[in-house]
């Protein structure tokens, strides 16, 4: 078996976090094995390329250089985290992956799609997600959402309503180019909805 991979993708203030906690509980309640992890992240040294990435004090950083720097810690997560998890046939949940840079560092930073899909090759090959849920907010929604967190604004969250406008433009090009894998949700719909969604997409796919 070759285990189920889910990636959770959206842009800031989307309620990725309410949605990992729908996916959990549904995971748990289905006994299933699973595991959960983020990017970038996922591992210690993949966490320490996440803080210089998110960190505002780093400054701006060359759009390629933005774009290595994720895939890194995609490398990493991909090493030791989910291959492993995924032949030993458990379910993986990513809280973002490649499609992230796409929409940040492709329409976002404006590097293309080439130089994506150029690392997605070398450095996953044909390891896709099974499942891609998108959960969709206008940027200013996001942008409310984000407003009213205690912690302070970090690198991408302090970039420009355009920046933002892109990467969801951009997200929402590459659910059309892969509209299998993806599950576009509305996040504007309150969150009992969007939970509802959630636990009917995963009732589909993984049953
Ligand atoms: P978050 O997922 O906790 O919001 O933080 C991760 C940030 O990193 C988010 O602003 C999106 C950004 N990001 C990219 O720009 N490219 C990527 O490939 C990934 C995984 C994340």
């Amino acid at each position: 078996m070759g285990g189920f991979f889910i990636t959770l993708e959206g842009g800031e203030g989307a309620g990725k976090s309410t949605a990992l906690g729908t996916i959990r509980e549904w995971l748990q309640a289905r006994g299933l094995a699973f595991v959960l992890t983020r990017e970038p992240g996922g591992t210690p040294p993949a966490e320490r390329i996440r803080e210089l990435l998110l960190d505002p004090e780093t400054g701006e950083l060359a759009p390629l250089t933005e774009l290595l720097l994720m895939f890194a810690a995609r490398n990493e997560n991909l090493e030791r985290v989910i291959r492993p998890a995924l032949a030993a046939g458990k379910v993986v949940v990513s809280d973002r992956f490649t499609d992230a840079s796409m929409a940040y560092q492709g329409a976002g930073r404006g590097l293309g799609r080439e130089p994506v899909e150029q690392l997605a090759r070398l450095v996953h090959g044909d390891l896709l997600p099974d499942l891609t849920l998108l959960l969709d907010v206008p940027v200013d929604t996001g942008l409310e959402r984000i407003s009213q967190r205690s912690e302070g604004p970090d690198r991408f969250e302090r970039t420009r309503p355009e920046f933002l406008e892109r990467v969801r433009q951009g997200y929402l090009e590459q659910a059309r180019r892969e509209p299998k894998r993806f599950v576009v949700i509305d996040a504007t719909a309150g969150l009992d909805i969007v939970g509802e969604q959630i636990r009917t997409v995963l009732e589909e796919r993984l049953a």
